[in-house]
């Protein structure tokens, strides 16, 4: 497979937070899968590369998107009008059980791997559930696909029901071989280590969980914050921990390679523990609606300096297609700019793209947008089947396709390679 090429047609990318730069046609170079510049005419020492001719086309990096649940797949779209912990205890966990069965894991995830491909999501962290084979499966079937990123087998241990329940020396066992085994395995995907969130996990297995993450040099993925009564009960099962976050903190899970989903009820004191420990938002705008949860305050998060990017949360969120998460965090954030009587400002169509592609790609080391070195994800939208109209500029092209497209606009994915 040939990694070194260049491509034609108008580039979009944010290489800033906030600033969406667009260059109409224009050459990126290629050279084993990285990019290598952005040239408005060919260099003559790339004119023997394959060029892939877009022109008339828009090319942008691909979706990272940074908070999944693979085994929620086969519910994505129902039990909606439930609230976070009666939608586990109904939904979530009877479906996630099923994949104890190594065949159904197979099925369902070979099509949600082409499914995110289809998408235009080419990089993900990723939950998977507490089981072993699913897991290696879930890795397998997504490298195979051309996807890079981390997937986390969960570890459970308490307050969930008999069927999703390990014991703490069977998770702590069973993760440690899991990381060992997908280490060896896998090229573009990685392990990430992952409990579900404090009710489902002991302090002994959050012990060693921080332990791993120190021994194996590996990111942390959770939840924090999401839901009222959630916060209420992590009070109640930690009364050592006056805040949600300490739960974590006080176990080595709280560092700058640490991503949490939602923090929709972190307040300033919980925001000041992320900002100072460099810990990730995974803001999850669709989900924070269907489950009733709340709007999280990501334009605040923002300008006190944490680091936010995009995640759909399938099956909380019912939106697989990053370009309708895109879509749905500017929403919600004018629901709160609203709300605050117009003091908390909302998110522009650049700097939600920016939380799209580039904030998901800093988590994963890289740069932002297009720039030299980063491993080349780049997807190819062809607007012409959008409204007809002669009043638009490149930006406003992209505008439309977050507002109006699907995934039947994406005509070509790379993946350091062409997918
Ligand atoms: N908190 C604990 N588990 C989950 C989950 O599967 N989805 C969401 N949205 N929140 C959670
Ligand atoms: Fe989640």
């Amino acid at each position: 497979m040939n990694t070194s090429y260049c491509l034609r047609g108008s580039i979009v990318h944010t290489p800033l937070f906030g600033i969406m730069e667009c260059i109409p046609d224009s050459y990126i170079v290629v050279i084993n899968g990285r990019t290598a510049g952005l040239f408005s005419s060919l260099p003559l020492e790339y004119t023997d590369l394959p060029l892939y001719d877009y022109t008339g086309k828009i090319i942008t990096p691909a979706f990272c998107d940074m908070h999944l649940h693979a085994p929620q797949y086969p519910m994505l779209g129902l039990g909606m009008d439930l609230q976070l912990l009666e939608w586990l205890n109904t939904y979530t966990f009877v479906t996630e059980q099923k994949f104890k069965d190594s065949e159904f894991a197979r099925k369902v995830y070979s099509a949600l791997a082409k499914k995110l491909v289809e998408c235009g999501t080419t990089r993900v962290c990723m939950f998977s559930s507490i089981h072993y084979d699913a897991t290696m499966i879930l890795m397998e079937e997504l490298e195979n696909a051309g996807i890079s990123g981390y997937v986390g087998k969960v570890n459970m241990d308490r307050n969930s029901p008999d069927y999703l329940l390990e014991t703490t020396q069977e998770s702590i066992e069973q993760t440690r071989r899991w990381i060992e085994e997908s280490k060896k395995r896998f090229t573009h995907i990685s392990p990430i280590i992952t409990p579900r969130f404090t009710p489902s996990c002991t302090d002994e297995l959050m012990e060693a969980l921080g332990k791993f993450s120190q021994e194996y040099d590996l990111p942390i993925q959770s939840h924090l914050s999401e839901n009222t009564d959630e916060c209420a009960w992590v009070r109640e099962l930690c009364p050592d921990c006056p805040q949600y976050w300490e739960s974590y903190e006080k176990r080595g899970l709280f560092n700058s390679r640490t991503i949490m989903a939602h923090c929709v009820y972190s307040n300033f004191a919980e925001r000041e523990a992320m900002r100072k420990h460099g810990v990730w938002v995974a803001h999850c705008p669709d989900s924070n609606s269907n489950l009733s949860s709340g709007i999280a305050p990501v334009r605040k998060m923002l300008r006190e300096g944490l680091s936010v990017a995009l995640g759909s949360d399938i099956a909380g969120g019912a939106e697989i297609s990053m370009l309708k998460v895109v879509g749905q965090a500017i929403r919600v954030s004018k629901l709160r700019y609203l709300k605050s009587d117009k003091a908390e400002d909302f998110l522009t169509v650049a700097e939600a793209l920016y939380l799209a592609t580039s904030a998901g790609q800093e988590f994963f080391g890289e740069k932002a947008g297009f720039a030299v070195g980063n491993e080349f994800h780049a997807l190819v939208f062809d607007d012409s089947a959008l409204p007809p109209t002669d009043i638009i500029n490149l930006q406003e092209r992209m505008e439309r396709l977050i507002y109006l497209a699907d995934s039947s606009a994406i005509v070509d994915r790379f993946a350091c390679k062409k997918l």
